[in-house]
Formats: structure tokens, C-alpha cells, sequence
């Protein structure tokens, strides 16, 4: 390491999201399930980014996620990289992409879809994963980046 001390400890095994947008840590937090974890986790917030003025990262200590769930993320934080993280060196470094379907996760737009009046769960196909669009699988309404809740 540079003589520059990091601004979060570094773990020894793990895995390291990094270049998380600000705004999005939390959500990154639900849709991982992190507080369910319990295994040590860092988090930094706010932390000074070129690429994105204020950038988030959360360090996960002995655990490694399948792409399936990383790739969930996708959703709220694009440009995020995941570190995968081997006796204290950087072993991988992954992208996320955004899934074809999403299941749960996200709430539907439409107030008066089933999934916001009965006990279902949610269920998109992902129509545009650059701007992103789901589409309902119950009422064919569009969800998109400006109205997405995660829940
Ligand atoms: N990291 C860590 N613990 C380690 C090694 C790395 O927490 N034992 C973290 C670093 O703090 C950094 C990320 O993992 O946030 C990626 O590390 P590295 O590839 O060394 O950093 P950069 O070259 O800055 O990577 P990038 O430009 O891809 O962000
Ligand atoms: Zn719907």
C-alpha cells in the first residue's frame, strides 16, 4: 500500500462494493440484505469520488455473493464494482449488470396493481437497462429510474 492511509480499513477476505452513488448506499444495504449479516461490514458514506462526486462502499468481511444477487444492485447503483477480496489482496474486480427479470425488490408504480393491494410479490421484465424500465408482469405498468422504490 501507498503511504496514503485508507479512508475504511481494509479486510482481509471479503468482498468490497465499491463506487456506490451516495444516494444509494442504503438501498444497496435492503436489496443485499446486509443487516441480516453477521459477519463484520464497514460501511463509508459521503467519501470524496472524481467520478461521482460523493461515492458510498460497504465492506463485507467472509462474504462472497453469487452474480445473481450482486447483480440486483444494478438497479440502484450501476456503477458499482465489486472487489473480491483474498488474504488482504484484490483477487477479482466485477461490474454488475442489470437482470432481464427482477422478482420482489422493487415496488409497482400503480396503486391499484394486485401487488399493492394483496399479499403477491412484485415481478418485472426489464424492458430498458440503460434508463431503467420494468414493466409489471400484473398490470403492464412502467416503472422507471425516477420512480423506483425498493422495498
Ligand atoms: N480494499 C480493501 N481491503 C483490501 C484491499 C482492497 O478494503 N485488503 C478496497 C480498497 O479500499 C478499494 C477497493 O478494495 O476501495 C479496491 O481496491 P484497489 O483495486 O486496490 O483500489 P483501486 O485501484 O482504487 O480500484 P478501483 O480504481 O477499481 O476502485
Ligand atoms: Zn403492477
Amino acid at each position: 500500500m501507498k503511504d496514503k492511509q485508507l479512508v475504511v480499513s481494509a479486510i482481509k477476505n471479503g468482498t468490497v462494493i465499491d463506487h456506490v452513488p451516495a444516494t444509494a448506499l442504503f438501498n444497496v444495504v435492503t436489496i443485499l440484505k446486509l443487516d441480516k449479516l453477521e459477519t463484520m461490514v464497514t460501511f463509508g458514506n459521503n467519501l470524496g469520488s472524481k467520478k461521482l462526486g460523493k461515492k458510498g462502499i460497504i465492506k463485507l468481511s467472509e462474504v462472497f455473493f453469487k452474480d445473481d444477487d450482486i447483480n440486483k444492485i444494478a438497479l440502484v447503483a450501476p456503477s458499482a464494482k465489486l472487489n473480491i477480496i483474498r488474504n488482504y489482496e484484490v483477487v477479482e474486480k466485477k461490474v454488475v449488470e442489470v437482470p432481464d427479470e427482477i422478482i420482489g425488490i422493487v415496488k409497482c408504480v400503480n396503486p391499484k396493481c394486485i401487488t399493492n393491494n394483496q399479499p403477491v410479490t412484485t415481478r418485472f421484465s426489464v424492458v430498458s437497462k440503460k434508463e431503467i424500465k420494468l414493466r409489471c408482469h400484473y398490470c403492464e405498468k412502467i416503472t422507471n429510474s425516477e420512480n423506483i422504490e425498493i422495498i
